[in-house]
């Protein structure tokens, strides 16, 4: 499992690249995450196969450690095993610092041990992204909370099953009070429930552990308590809709033909629908996407909604695409408040990109050039790497440690299609080997 990236590693990269063969993608990270939470649920050991390998899950398994679960890692599968009486701490600030991610434990501690002590996890470079609606659920479901310095403290002996409208769609707030409300007594109603394909895999988890969930995928998820569960064996994370995404835009940016295979097309239908309309061919098999490009790039707006809407979490990445197509387009982001860390990055390499609000102008085509740029986030990081793919001559990407959390090996996979891109840690940065030109990648 790689350790997230040193503050001073970078990335290298050579550009243009020119990209051409077949690439795999791995399981969703924000398929793991609620997965390994929903251990602390079940009875018995559970293996989770097509785990990627990210600091995230890296950082999840050792909350699970630190609650009282034994944790063990071989390749991309994770044996969980939850003692009865689950008797580790709360869930420690510096991890639930490292990740906002944490804060899903909160729901099956407290379905599990009628009580959980969890750290507010604060604001983070794209949002404040407060967790009001999974209090408000969990308050509904009959725990008492109290917010005391910094912490929030939940209690419920037994959860009573209820309705609960949430006030906006959020995706781990469903994830939590699904995992809350399958062993609470009687039924919930999830209204304005999250539609992701993450919370469909979440409820196929805890079916097979014997929960009652109906609704998944729609924005009314039904749960029916019981009043314990069975132990499950085997899991597989779905595979990661945002990193194939990724390798789509990087593939439509060099231009070439590229097969992205481990892919489910129907959960990355708006995407492959832009992709069209921005004068890409798009070609879904059962389990693989090829692409390739039928002439210009054009012009294609998108605006940002929750699943099935266009991804907030490919925003970043479509702008860099956008900065190569025929023409003006505008990129509307609704789901966070400041999700435009990227466009200062990328004006540096050369895209003209005016930001009003929530709305982005990109202005292109602009011919972008190898620069020094550092990432905000870990989308931005891999906007960044995108960029550099299309620039011409050497791109350094710092900030790894974000595109750490979240790709799997992504240098390793662009370099297999072609790209020159290497990854410089600190010891070799500081013996000198970092070129400027001719670094034989
Ligand atoms: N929100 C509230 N109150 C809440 C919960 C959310 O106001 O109680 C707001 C947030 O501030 C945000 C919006 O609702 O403005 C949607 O947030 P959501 O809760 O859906 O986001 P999340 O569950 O914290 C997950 C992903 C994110 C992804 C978003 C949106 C995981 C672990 N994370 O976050 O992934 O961007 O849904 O799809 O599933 C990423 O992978 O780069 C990433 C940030």
């Amino acid at each position: 499992m790689r350790e997230p990236g040193r503050s001073s590693d970078l990335l290298e990269i050579l550009g243009p690249a020119e990209l051409s063969g077949r690439v795999a993608v791995s399981g969703a990270k924000n398929a793991a995450l609620p997965a390994l939470a929903a251990s602390l649920l079940l009875p018995g050991k559970l293996e989770l196969s097509g785990v990627p390998q990210l600091a995230d899950v890296e950082t999840a398994c050792r909350l699970l450690e630190r609650l009282g679960s034994e944790v063990t890692r071989s390749g991309d599968r994770i044996l969980c095993s939850t003692p009865e009486d689950l008797p580790g701490e709360e869930a420690p600030l510096e991890l639930v610092r490292r990740m906002r991610a944490s804060v899903l434990v909160l729901g099956p501690l407290l379905a599990r041990r009628g009580q959980a002590r969890v750290p507010l996890p604060g604001g983070c470079a794209i949002g404040a992204r407060p967790i009001d609606q999974h209090l408000a659920g969990l308050e509904a479901l009959g725990a008492e909370i109290r917010l005391e310095h910094g912490w929030v403290e939940a209690r419920a002996p037994r959860l009573r099953g209820t309705r609960f409208r949430f006030g906006i769609e959020t995706v781990t707030g469903t994830e939590n009070l699904v995992m809350a409300a399958v062993l609470a007594e009687g039924t919930t109603v999830l209204e304005r429930a999250a539609r992701e394909p993450e919370v469909v895999n979440l409820v196929e988890l805890l079916r097979s552990a014997g929960a009652r969930i109906e609704g998944e995928g729609t924005d009314e998820i039904r749960i029916e308590g019981v009043p314990e569960l069975r132990p499950v064996g085997q899991h597989r994370i779905l595979p990661d809709r945002i990193e194939a995404g990724t390798f789509l835009i990087a593939a439509a940016l060099a231009g070439t033909s590229v097969r992205v295979e481990g892919i489910r097309s129907q959960d990355l239908e708006s995407v492959l629908l832009a992709l069209h309309d921005a004068g890409l061919e798009v070609e879904t098999g059962p389990d693989a996407v090829a692409i390739g490009r039928r002439g210009p790039l054009r012009p294609r707006d998108v605006v940002t909604a929750p699943h099935p809407g266009f991804p907030t979490d490919l925003q970043a990445q479509w702008m860099v695409l956008m900065s190569q197509a025929g023409g003006t387009s505008t990129v509307v982001e609704t789901i966070f408040e400041h999700r435009f860390g990227h466009v200062a990055e990328l004006a540096r390499l050369g895209a003209s990109i005016e930001v009003a609000g929530p709305r982005a102008r990109v202005q292109g085509p602009r011919r972008l050039q190898g620069a020094e740029v550092c990432a905000t986030d870990l989308r931005a990081s891999a906007a960044l790497v995108l960029a550099g793919l299309v620039a011409e001559g050497r791109t350094t990407v710092e900030g790894l440690h974000h595109l750490d959390r979240g790709y799997a090996d992504l240098e390793g996979k662009l370099a297999s299609l072609g790209a020159r891109i290497r990854r410089i840690s600190t010891p070799a940065r500081h013996e000198g080997l970092l070129t400027t030109g001719g670094s034989g990648l």
